[in-house]
Order: structure tokens, then C-alpha cells, then sequence
């Protein structure tokens, strides 16, 4: 799923993460100097990378955020992974800006308490890192796929069912796209037999389907490799067990319409 926040394709989230990890971190190294070595030298730099730190968690909530709301599925395990990665991250600025406040100001020094803080902080920001690694690794948000015969894959909003989804000339065969009608996320892609509409949350556990690899009529998740007929939504490999919701399309003078009303499979995989 192609971030959102992007530069030239790159993520930003991940670049501007950087600060607030290092500059927390060097806070910390900085109050143990001051606190044990007595250098009022260390008192500075450890106030002053702590508030560093703070206005970069904020910086890099912000590509964070518009990725999560706009990228992440709703309704799928990156989503709520998502969330616990943005409250742990909120706590862990809480922490460090409260070390910040107790330190007071850069000519005093930090106390215990105040360095048991930067350090709870460094557990919740190392913890959030692994939700983070999770999110990029595993669920591969901001990973820009690209699909059959290099092409980009498409994504598209329209108004209503009563509006075209795309011309059928713009899906090669093998190729998928993203189309968004109001809440619905619906996957359309082309293989051997023709154009198909399927619901794009893969059953398991939400998975961007459009974002999968199309195998002959059949998509694979790219989240944990559940496959699909895309003809009929049915499971054709775990570990997903429920099928697949689709939606009859109609093809009027090459323009694709999806029909409104999905075919809801009524049983589980055998
Ligand atoms: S989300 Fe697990 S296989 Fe699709």
C-alpha cells in the first residue's frame, strides 16, 4: 500500500522518526553524564535534546497519522496495530515532555525520577518500534507494489455505484485496482476469464486484497497468503475460512459498473 505521505514515493513517516528516537536517547545519555558526572555542561544538552525529541515525535506524527487514516484498512489487524503504535508513541512524548517540565530548565539538573522517566520512555519508544516494524514488515504499509507487466497500481474514488469504476482497457490482465464507494473498499482486477469485483478485505484478518498478486482467476493476500477465486470469493487457501464477498460488474460501452449489491457467501470454506 503506496504511502500517502510521500516524498518521490518514500515514505516520510519513517524518515522523520529518526529524530525524536535519537534526540530521546541522547537525552538520556546526556542526564546519566549530568546526574553522575556532575557537568552542568550535560544539564543543557539533556533539556535541550528533550524538547528537540519532542517537537520531532510531533513532526513525525503527522505523516503517521494521515498514513494510518488513509492507507491502513479499516477494520484490519494493521489498523488496530496502528493505533496501539500511536498511543504508545503518545505516551512515550507525555513521558519525555514531563521530564522536559520536571528538569525545569537547563541550568538544573535531572533528578532520579526524572531519568526512571526518559526511561520508561525509551522502553515504550523501542516497544512502539516493534508495533512500528510490524506495520511496515508484515503488514507492508507504504510498500508500493507493483503489479503484472510493472504496471502502478491503480486507485480510484467514485461517487456511487451508479458511476463507472474505470474503462476496461485499463486493466492488463493479472492487474487489480482500488476502487472506494463511500465506505466499501472494492478490488477490481482482470485475469483469464475477464473483469471481476470483490470485496477488497480479505477475510482473515483485513487484508488489502487489491494489493495481492492475481494468479490465474485467484488473488493471494499479501498480509499471510490466504488465496481467493476472484470469480466466486471462494477460499481457495488459508488461512483465511470465509469466503469472499463479490459484486457483479457491467460492462456498457467499455465502461465498468460495479452492481450494488454484493453475493455474500453464506458457508465457510469446507
Ligand atoms: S489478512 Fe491474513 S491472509 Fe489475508
Amino acid at each position: 500500500m503506496r504511502s500517502r505521505a510521500n516524498l518521490a514515493s518514500h515514505p516520510i513517516h519513517p524518515m522523520l522518526v529518526s529524530l525524536p528516537i535519537g534526540l530521546w536517547i541522547g537525552a538520556f545519555v546526556f542526564s546519566l553524564i549530568a546526574y553522575f558526572g556532575q557537568r552542568s555542561a550535560f544539564n543543557v544538552a539533556a533539556f535541550y535534546t528533550l524538547i528537540a525529541g519532542c517537537v520531532g515525535a510531533v513532526l513525525a506524527a503527522i505523516p503517521g497519522v494521515i498514513d494510518l487514516f488513509t492507507v491502513v484498512p479499516d477494520r484490519s489487524s494493521a489498523r488496530t496495530h496502528g493505533y496501539l503504535h500511536g498511543a504508545v508513541n503518545t505516551l512515550a512524548l507525555v513521558l519525555f515532555a514531563y521530564a522536559a517540565i520536571r528538569q525545569g530548565s537547563p541550568y538544573d539538573a535531572p533528578d532520579q525520577i526524572t531519568l526512571l522517566i526518559e526511561l520508561i520512555g525509551i522502553g515504550c519508544i523501542s516497544y512502539s518500534g516493534w508495533i512500528g516494524g510490524t506495520l511496515a514488515y508484515r503488514n507492508q504499509i507504504g510498500v508500493e507494489h507493483l503489479q503484472a507487466n510493472a504496471g502502478t497500481m491503480k486507485e480510484r474514488t467514485v461517487e456511487s455505484f451508479d458511476r463507472p469504476v474505470c474503462n476496461q482497457s485499463e486493466l492488463g490482465e493479472g492487474q487489480a485496482m482500488l476502487v472506494h464507494i463511500g465506505s466499501e473498499r472494492i478490488a477490481v482486477a482482470r485475469c483469464t476469464e475477464g473483469i471481476f469485483a470483490f470485496s477488497d478485505r480479505c477475510t482473515h484478518k483485513g487484508g488489502p486484497l487489491s494489493d495481492g498478486a492475481i494468479i490465474g482467476c485467484a488473488v493471494q493476500c499479501p498480509w499471510h497468503g490466504s488465496q481467493f477465486d476472484i470469480r466466486n470469493g471462494r477460499v481457495i487457501a488459508g488461512p483465511a475460512e470465509e469466503h469472499l464477498k463479490t459484486y457483479d460488474i457491467e460492462i456498457t460501452a467499455g465502461e465498468v459498473y460495479i452492481r450494488r449489491q454484493p453475493n455474500v457467501p453464506n458457508r465457510k470454506a469446507a
